[in-house]
């Protein structure tokens, strides 16, 4: 048996859990700082830090005493240390340190990108045979096609194993949740957006099924998809669509420009409709690009045998669904993480340490915080 502590302060979570053999969860705490920036409409790196600061060790201890174990139990120490926030990455990068030094415990730094894709491996110690991959053995589940889509990434991977990825597109402007988190704020709908958008289209789209007599209209807002076989995104054209319909074309130049409108002048039922217009573009466009990736490497004779997703945006409740359509449509398992997994937290870090564990990669206490991944040249 093996025990790893993850720890994660990558952005405004302070997360730390426990993990059995690399699958099993025995805890998983997170503190959110969304009340401490909802007032920003964004994470602010000063306050992130500061409360990453404060936190960090109750949310250690409060890991270890759900799981039921003490810190002489845990095998190594793993901590997200790239990519995220600088100051954010230092405090659990410290932290994760200073454990390792003081009980001679091995150290693993783990990249907070290839551990979103790891999530859908876990599962909570009381289900613990309920993990979205159940069962399935790393021969059948790779090669697979990883798609990671989260505040600070849209990407497309060829995945060999959980630690062997290879790069196929990613955004070249916003990635897709920093495009909800936008959208949410165009609309005025509150912070963190990209949930609350969803909920609102999910409902919108839940009456319009409802009363639905005729086919369904012409999208508003169209998707973008680059050249024909591009496997690349980008967000930041489908915001500005939305950011025009919903406040009008900026009037006047420089700092005379304005607006004539805002999402003041809309109706609930209206801002809904806008929701679920922005969502149906949004996963859209993921929808074709997974397909495209995975005509593209069928076409190499790759035999891609899963769908895995990761990252917070695989919480959207259209993008789950359109993963388990396409995963029947080209015959692929799909992994998409438990809700709980989903945002970022630690237990997806503690998880993939236990594949660098067995491996014997281990890191020494030199192990850096890098802002930026190591994974995308
Ligand atoms: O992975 P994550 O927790 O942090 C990063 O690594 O960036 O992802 C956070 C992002 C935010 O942009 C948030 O708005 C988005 O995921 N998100 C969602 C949903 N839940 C979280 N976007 C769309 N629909 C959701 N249900
Ligand atoms: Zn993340």
């Amino acid at each position: 048996m093996s025990l790893m502590l993850g720890i994660e302060s990558s952005c405004d979570e302070t997360a730390a859990s426990l993990v059995e053999n690399g699958r099993i969860v025995r805890s998983n705490v997170i503190a959110s700082q969304n009340d401490l920036h909802e007032r920003y409409g964004g994470v602010v790196p000063e306050i992130a830090s500061r409360a990453h600061v404060q936190r960090i060790l109750p949310v250690i201890d409060q890991a270890l005493t759900q799981a039921g174990a003490t810190l002489k139990q845990v095998d190594a120490i793993a901590v997200g240390n790239r990519p995220g926030l600088i100051g954010s990455l230092l405090v659990g990068v410290s932290a994760a340190k200073s454990l390792a030094w003081s009980l001679s415990k091995p150290l693993i730094g783990i990249d907070h990108v290839q551990a979103h894709l790891y999530a859908a491996m876990l599962s909570p110690a009381d289900q613990s045979d309920a993990s979205p991959l159940n069962g399935l053995q790393p021969g059948d589940i790779f090669p697979a096609l990883g798609l990671v889509v989260s505040g600070g990434h849209t990407s497309l991977y060829r995945m060999d194993s959980p630690l062997q990825m290879t790069l196929l597109g990613r955004t070249i402007d916003d990635a897709v949740g920093e495009a909800y988190d936008k959208a949410a704020a165009i609309l005025k709908i509150g912070f963190p957006g990209g949930p609350k958008l969803d909920k609102m289209a999910q409902s919108h789209a839940n009456q319009t099924t409802a009363s639905m007599t005729c086919k369904r209209p012409e999208p508003k807002l169209r998707m973008t998809l680059l050249e024909k076989e591009s496997l690349d995104f980008s967000y930041s054209g489908l915001k500005t669509a939305l950011l025009y319909q919903v406040r009008g074309f900026p009037q006047g130049r420089g700092a005379a420009s304005h607006f004539t409108r805002s999402a003041d002048d809309l109706t609930e039922a209206q801002k809904a409709e806008w929701a679920h217009e922005f969502q149906q573009a949004a996963i859209g466009t993921v929808r074709v690009k997974i397909q495209r990736a995975v005509d593209h490497l069928r076409s190499q004779g790759i035999n891609v045998k899963s769908l895995l997703v990761g990252g917070g945006v695989s919480a959207n409740s259209l993008l789950r669904q359109e993963a388990q359509t396409l995963g029947q449509a080209n015959g692929l398992h799909v992994g998409i993480p438990r809700m709980a997994y989903c945002l970022d937290n630690a237990a997806m870090i503690a998880g993939l340490a236990d594949v660098h564990f067995r491996l014997g990669r281990v890191d020494d206490l030199y192990l850096p915080a890098i802002a930026t991944t190591s994974l995308v040249p």
